[in-house]
């Protein structure tokens, strides 16, 4: 069958006011580019003429500015989930335009498949090739691609020219059947191929092609700072100690690392320290540094939902596509992220925290307890599944004006149950085989910034019980509470809690 070719204005009209659209992609890797900003323009054409226009978005993680951003700023959009992290976005979530519901990356398209959020009314895919049959060959990320193209009643691909169609063979799609017949998903380790290089569907479903030659545009990464370093050597000590004392199998169990800045930094410390052994990834996101831990020789095998990574370093991978092909597999995010398979194979999880407690909680997510930042993303599927859930992050923000650590979380993303180590800047705080007391202590002395450790020792002696976990409730926000009045955590005074 041939395709017809469609303008992004012509796929765009096939959309319609309250539809369900999946997006195939994860981060702005495999993401469409041309089709969703036409859609914003018609949205805002809508709107004009008084009429509404707002779509609900399902897309594998984060996406870019022609999804998030133009759909964001034209008012397009209804419901929104699993994640997103741009600016126009954010600042929609926050006002309540958008009706945000933030997930596990894992879940979603199970959730889809049981019907939660409704059917998928149309899918738009990026793709490297679709063949007459029906075979497409996706981009640099899978996200939920294979569920929204089975599940979706149109497709419109988006076939990107910058791709090569080389790129085939770099991809591993597999589906879990549902309950109650779902059996174990048989991959064992991170380089296994468990199922197909293509997703194969009707070309009936296929209303058109779009054509474009946009480039993923991954933004840079901030250069690492002292912070970011020495929070990298944190980690990489943490690493190694762990090997000198026998509790890390094979020298090093795969590693998973979250998305940013700091998981960025640690990444490119590891390629540093000549002492570190080599490793395996089994992860969501593949960042720049990872693919100069590979041509280091360093990481071996990267399994992942996508290539994040700038053009220049997107440029190298496709120019020298079969060395890639050896060491890197392109996964759907309900097998990048599954839980079953983060503690089979025992992954070392790397995530970043927005803001930890002492008693080790962890928020990924809401500034000071009520503005959403990014999401949970994977951070989730992978923390509470972990042979080992390492959280960094620097120990202040704003110029020291917020402390990362404060008495209690202002929102709960990860239970302590779930998180085995704090890594600041400071330093380590092994919270393993600790109970809440000890590992407050453990916190404080070793995570916090020496701005903030008096007054967290002082909170500690606030407990009127005696107690398990030793909080006074009505100074637990206390930290929050002042940033809100003043601006600046570091004049709390617990005195007035506790009048
Ligand atoms: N309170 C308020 N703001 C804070 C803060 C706190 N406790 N801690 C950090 N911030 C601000 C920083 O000042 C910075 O603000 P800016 O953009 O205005 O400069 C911003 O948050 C990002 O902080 P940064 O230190 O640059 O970290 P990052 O880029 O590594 O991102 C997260 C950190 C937590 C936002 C990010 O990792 C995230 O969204 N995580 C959740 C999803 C996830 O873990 N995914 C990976 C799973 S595989």
């Amino acid at each position: 069958m041939s395709f017809r070719i469609l303008t992004p204005q012509e796929a765009a009209s096939y959309i319609k006011n309250e539809d369900n659209v999946g997006l195939s992609g994860f981060t702005a890797a495999g993401t469409p580019k041309v089709v969703t900003e036409a859609l914003a323009v018609r949205a805002e054409e809508e709107h004009a003429q008084g009429r509404s226009f707002k779509v609900s978005l399902f897309t594998g993680a984060s996406t870019n500015d022609h999804v998030d951003g133009a759909l964001a700023r034209a008012n397009a959009i209804d419901r929104r989930t699993p994640y997103q992290s741009h600016k126009d976005s954010r600042n929609a979530i926050n006002k309540g335009d958008i009706n945000y519901f933030d997930m596990h990356l894992s879940q979603l398209t199970q959730s889809l498949r049981y019907g939660f959020f409704g059917d998928i009314d149309v899918a738009i895919i990026e793709a490297a090739d679709v063949t007459p049959e029906g075979e497409i060959t996706l981009g640099t990320g899978v996200g939920g691609a294979p569920t929204f193209i089975r599940l979706a009643k149109k497709i419109i691909i988006e076939l990107n020219k910058s791709l090569p169609k080389e790129i085939k063979g770099i991809h591993d799609i597999y589906e879990p059947l549902d309950p109650p017949l779902r059996k174990e998903i048989p991959l064992y380790k991170p380089s296994d191929r468990i199922g197909s290089p293509t997703i194969k569907v009707d070309p009936e479903k296929i209303i058109g092609i779009v054509e474009t030659d946009l480039t993923d545009n991954v933004s840079g990464f901030a250069p690492v700072d002292d912070t970011t370093m020495k929070i990298g050597e944190n980690v990489i000590k943490f690493l190694k100690d762990e090997i000198k004392s026998g509790r890390m199998p094979h020298g090093m169990l795969p590693l998973q690392s979250g998305v940013g800045n700091i998981a960025n930094a640690v990444l490119g410390c590891m390629g540093k320290d000549d002492e570190f052994p080599e490793f395996e990834m089994y992860t969501e996101v593949v960042q720049d540094a990872v693919i100069d831990l590979m041509k280091q020789g360093k990481c071996k095998f990267a399994s992942t939902c996508s290539i994040t990574i700038s053009d220049e370093v997107m440029k190298d991978v496709f120019e020298n596509i079969e060395f890639y092909k050896q060491r890197l597999v392109l996964r759907p995010g309900e097998i990048s992220n599954n839980p079953e398979l983060v503690r089979r194979l025992g992954l070392i999880t790397m995530n970043t925290a927005l803001e930890a407690d002492i008693f080790g909680n962890i928020n990924s997510t809401h500034v000071v307890g009520t503005k959403m930042m990014n999401g949970i993303g994977g951070s989730g599927d992978f923390t509470r599944n972990a042979y080992i859930s390492i959280f960094s992050c620097p120990s202040i923000a704003k110029g020291g004006k917020i402390s990362a650590i404060v008495p209690f979380v202002s929102h709960l993303d990860h239970s302590e149950h779930s998180v085995s180590v704090l890594i600041t800047e400071q330093g380590i705080a092994d919270l393993r085989g600790k109970s809440p007391r000890q590992k407050a202590e453990a916190i404080i002395e070793n995570c916090v910034h020496p701005d903030y450790k008096q007054l967290l020792r002082d909170y500690l002696n606030l407990s009127t019980n005696k107690a398990h976990t030793p909080h006074n409730l009505n100074a637990a926000f206390g930290f929050h509470n002042q940033f809100n009045a003043s601006g600046d955590m570091r004049e709390t005074n617990w005195a007035d809690y506790v009048k």
